[in-house]
């Protein structure tokens, strides 16, 4: 799998060559100036929940490629209220196959109403299977023991994981989230958009390091290859 990184938690994976995109939050992120989203044209977007700091490009990108979006029902009628009409909704412990393989919506501990009021749902994540790769997207959320179900069927190859802690997991809580998912790559999201969420990079480098799990903290633009 090759994972492209637009700042924030926002990443484009591409796998069994088909493009996922999560939780597009570009256009108002100073850090992501050089990223231009005309050029992004994702086969699928997947939104956890419905904070403006995931779903700013939502619409623009849906509406640019025509991308199928997934999401919990009540964030798929906000898009569809949007002018979006290609959504798949789902909800919490279900799976569905598609062409890149299946993917199931797990549990978050976070909230989700969107900007205007409107519902967002639960929040979620997601877990992605295809014969080659198979990855966790946590989106905002604390540590939780439900995590630990997930190695139950799946073999994780990596797991994206919040660290910037004040409104998700810290450095701390994600290296006990990597070891209940039985994750040895955590790619870390949700940190230094905003002051209250900046980390010391060498400080969590060490600290994943020591706990024995590689921590991946992608500079944005760069493609990582897994
Ligand atoms: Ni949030």
């Amino acid at each position: 799998m090759k994972v492209t990184y637009y700042g924030h938690s926002c990443f484009e994976v591409v796998s069994v060559g088909k493009s996922m995109l999560f939780d597009p939050f570009i256009t108002p992120n100073s850090l992501a100036s050089s990223v231009n989203i005309s050029n992004i044209k994702p086969d699928y977007m997947l939104i956890s929940h419905g904070h403006e700091n995931h779903v700013a490009d939502a619409v623009s990108i849906a509406k640019q490629s025509n991308c199928t979006c997934i999401a919990i029902l009540e964030l798929t009628a906000w898009l569809k209220s949007k002018g979006v009409d290609n959504v798949y909704p789902m909800n919490i412990g279900g799976s569905h196959k598609l062409d890149f393989g299946t993917v199931k919506m797990v549990n978050a501990v976070h909230s989700s109403t969107m900007l205007e009021g409107m519902p967002g749902g639960n929040p979620a994540g997601f877990v992605i299977q295809n014969m080659e790769d198979c990855f966790y997207y946590a989106g905002d959320t604390a540590l939780h023991s439900d995590m630990q179900l997930i190695p139950r069927r799946h073999k994780l190859k990596c797991a994206f994981l919040p660290i910037g802690s004040n409104f998700t997991m810290d450095v701390l809580d994600a290296i006990e989230a990597a070891r209940m998912l039985g994750a040895h790559t955590v790619i870390g999201m949700h940190y230094d958009t905003f002051g209250c969420l900046t980390i010391n990079h060498e400080e969590a480098h060490r600290t994943f390091q020591s706990a024995g799990i590689n921590l991946h903290l992608m500079k944005i633009g760069e493609t990582l290859t897994l």
